[in-house]
């Protein structure tokens, strides 16, 4: 097989901190709202994409293991809008590695669908723009387009396929961030964020949640840009509740939080008043992610290590770009 025809590349997930929630396109991931993240470093994905004419279909490893008939075809679909754009027919096979647990509320299909858009268009011969992969990894999976850059990332919600993609807000230097991230569990979500998206709608409060967001959008930006860590810890936290009202009135409801999930945000709320910089957010999981400056992560750290319920912490600063890597093996 020509070497062209294979790529590797690397993309980092990263947190919301002005979250998306339900689509106003479910097919095109066409978010209902925009949104605002930070990259994350220290977790990766790192993805080998080969296009390969002697397979008779497309396969994917995940973690060294054949992936579920279900995360299959979501590949495959990702893979075929990029075959067509490139004119290619031949199968390909994807190998994608993760550093740390899937479906547990670190958003792993971000890293994912990041990496296997770069390396997918790479190893197809596309040269793409930064907006142009920004919108296909959006179609993979929403947040995917975020982690297209590094730094502080504003993915601008858009009207059509054209106009909703991710741009770089700060670059990953601008501000010494770290995201403490306290696993208390990690068992891969029950209801995975696609179907959460749908419910979205169904709640009464999802549409005063949208009405509100242009202005703690704005909010954030100025915070983000002015490093004003107050600033950014009320608008961060109060759109991390937002959306999980959203999600505890939607029909059926949606609850992630588990007991710990809130004994933590109050924990954080606490130190926060005693003059710890750190504020929370949560995705679509239990887990509670607490930012901080980069100088207080280890005593940020080492108090959430002190609660009960807490079985991991990770950290990670700031992160970059999703990139090429040379191919290992
Ligand atoms: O990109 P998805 O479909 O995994 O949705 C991400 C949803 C949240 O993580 C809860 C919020 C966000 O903006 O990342």
């Amino acid at each position: 097989m020509p070497s062209s025809r294979t790529a590797s590349a690397l993309a980092h997930p990263n947190i919301a901190l002005i979250k998306y929630w339900g689509n106003r396109d479910d097919d095109l991931r066409l978010p209902a709202n925009g949104s605002i993240s930070m990259t994350l470093d220290a977790l990766e994905t790192r993805t080998t994409v080969s296009y390969d004419p002697a397979l008779k279909a497309d396969e994917l490893l995940l973690n060294g293991e054949t992936a579920p008939a279900g995360v299959l075809r979501r590949v495959q679909g990702h893979l075929d809008w990029i075959r067509s754009r490139a004119g290619l027919t031949s199968p390909a096979r994807v190998d994608s590695r993760s550093n740390f647990p899937s479906g547990a509320g670190i958003a792993s299909s971000a890293s994912a669908f990041a990496a296997l858009t770069v390396a997918a268009c790479a190893a197809a011969g596309l040269d793409l723009t930064l907006e142009e992969l920004s919108r296909l990894a959006r179609r993979g999976s929403g947040s995917a387009c975020r982690s297209i850059h590094g730094g502080f990332v504003e993915w601008h919600a858009g009207e059509d396929d054209a106009t909703s993609f991710a741009e770089l807000l700060a670059p990953s230097d601008h501000w010494e961030l770290a995201d403490v991230i306290a696993l208390v569990s990690h068992q891969p979500k029950l209801v995975g964020s696609t179907e959460g998206h749908i419910r979205a709608a169904s709640s009464p409060l999802q549409a005063g949640r949208l009405a509100d967001t242009p202005r703690r959008l704005r909010l954030c930006r100025k915070a983000v840009l002015a490093r004003d860590f107050a600033g950014l810890a009320n608008v961060a936290e109060l759109d991390s509740n937002m959306m999980h009202s959203v999600m505890i009135t939607s029909a059926p409801p949606l609850a992630y939080w588990s007991p710990e999930t809130l004994r933590l945000m109050h924990a954080v709320v606490d130190w926060r008043s005693e003059g710890l910089q750190v504020f929370y957010t949560v995705d679509a999981g239990p887990n509670v992610h607490c930012l901080c400056p980069a100088g207080d992560q280890a005593e940020v750290s080492a108090r959430l290590m002190d609660l009960p319920g807490v079985h991991q912490v990770v950290t990670a600063p700031v992160g970059g770009a999703a990139r090429l890597v040379p191919t290992v093996g």
